[in-house]
């Protein structure tokens, strides 16, 4: 990770950290990675729930998808899979379930505990191939540190 990126991850792991709960430490991630990161057009959490992903705190436009099966959507493989994902151009990705017209790329990171998927971050673009290894590296950090916030929330 360069240093901007360096940097915004020590402080959000200080927001998840000190956050009152689940849902605080959920909002201060989005705030502040599309305040940090301009090409993060639209920034949210999807939580698993039973077989659905179930969206959570998000910043920018309303997204249609507040409820995602596991079998639908690059949200969809991401959490079934285990595995982030990156896609360069949504609109050449028959998974895509289009969120806004705008939107060119996108990055999936799932959030873990052990080997159970609890939800993901989930970041759509603007700009073509936004993404790339320091934006996985940041996000899967941040979902590190997140999952035991999460696990919190559903016990
Ligand atoms: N594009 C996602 C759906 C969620 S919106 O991007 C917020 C997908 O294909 O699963």
């Amino acid at each position: 990770m360069n240093d901007t990126y360096r940097l915004l991850a020590d402080e959000i792991a200080g927001a998840v950290a000190g956050a009152a709960d689940a849902d605080a430490a959920m909002r201060a991630v989005v705030t502040r990675l599309q305040s940090g990161l301009p090409h993060y057009s639209w920034a949210g959490f999807y939580l698993l729930e039973g077989n659905e992903l179930v969206l959570g705190p998000y910043v920018g436009k309303p997204s249609p998808h507040t409820r995602i099966p596991l079998g639908r959507g690059i949200c969809g493989a991401a959490a079934t899979t285990g595995q982030s994902i990156i896609v360069d151009d949504v609109n050449s990705d028959p998974r895509y379930l289009a969120c806004s017209i705008e939107t060119k790329s996108e990055i999936v990171v799932p959030i873990l505990h052990g080997d159970n998927v609890l939800g993901e971050i989930d970041i759509d673009s603007d700009r073509p191939a936004a993404f790339g290894p320091h934006d996985q590296a940041l996000l899967e950090e941040i979902a590190t540190a997140i999952a035991p916030r999460l696990k919190e929330r559903s016990l």
